[in-house]
């Protein structure tokens, strides 16, 4: 029990990487929240049904009051935080000039702001618990370019740039702050990009192919590295981005 009797707020955890981490985190011993539009009650009860403590928390990311809800709902039911995972998410696939301003603007507000807003509402509440550590979900997008996702390519890098903006601003309070940078992991929002090609199975296998260990991420593969980046098995670790990209970045031919 890698995190007994810490506390843990994921967002995102409807499904995919947010619901993995949370299952995993419950497993190692946190409670943990839920944080999601619509999905959240689920993946509270797969926890709750695994032997863990959980509750669900139907938020908007992307809105102050949802940020706001999560940590005043956490606080009201485990007395404190430890670990925050800023994981929500959203895409829209297509070239920059293909890209609508509204659809900028929609990602940006929760990919980019929406993780700021969350950061600056969970850091009275670490701070209070004498430190934490705070994962984000990044992608490998923020390191290196896609032509259909440049709003989201954008976005993620600010990520990187807002971590270590982050690491460095409350180290001094305990407080860690850092990214993981997932390639091609198998959850509804990474089988919506392989639809939007023209031969969605031969682009699969295509990818799958360049990766040297030959297949896409899991979401508990990701899960694992947020793990460990949320213990104190991390303690010394901040400010970094760790590719859980099954050695994709390794290579250039
Ligand atoms: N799947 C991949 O291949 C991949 C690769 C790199 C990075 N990522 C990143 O991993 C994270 C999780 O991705 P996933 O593949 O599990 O995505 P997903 O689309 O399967 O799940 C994302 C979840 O976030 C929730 N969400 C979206 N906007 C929200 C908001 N404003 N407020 C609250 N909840 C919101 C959705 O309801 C959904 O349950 C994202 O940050 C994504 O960018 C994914």
């Amino acid at each position: 029990m890698r995190l007994e009797g810490k506390i843990a707020i994921v967002t995102g955890a409807g499904r995919g990487i947010g619901q993995a981490t949370a299952l995993r985190l419950a497993e190692e011993g946190a409670a943990v929240t839920c944080v999601d539009l619509a999905l959240a009650d689920r993946t509270a009860a797969a926890v709750e049904e695994a032997g863990g403590k959980a509750i669900a928390v139907a938020a908007d990311i992307s809105t102050s009051e949802g940020n706001r809800r999560m940590v005043d709902e956490t606080v009201v039911a485990f007395g404190g935080l430890d670990v925050f995972h800023a994981n929500a998410a959203v895409q829209f696939l297509g070239l920059l000039e293909a890209t609508p301003e509204e659809e900028w603007d929609r990602m940006h507000a929760t990919n980019l702001r929406g993780v700021y807003l969350g950061i600056r509402h969970v850091l009275p509440a670490l701070r209070a618990r004498g430190g934490g550590s705070i994962v984000i979900t990044s992608s490998l997008l923020g390191l290196v370019g896609d032509p259909d996702l440049p709003a989201y390519g954008a976005q993620k890098g600010g990520l990187l740039a807002l971590c270590r903006a982050v690491a460095t601003a409350h180290g001094p309070e305990n407080i860690r702050c850092n990214t993981i940078c997932p390639g091609d992991v198998d959850t509804v929002m990474n089988a919506e990009f392989f639809e939007h090609q023209p031969d969605p199975v031969a682009a699969r296998k295509a990818i799958t192919d360049r990766y040297p260990l030959r297949r896409f991420a899991s979401p508990r593969d990701v899960a694992n590295v947020a793990v460990f980046l949320a213990s104190d098995e991390a303690s010394y670790l901040s400010g970094i981005d760790i590719p859980v990209d099954g050695g994709l970045l390794a290579r250039i031919y």
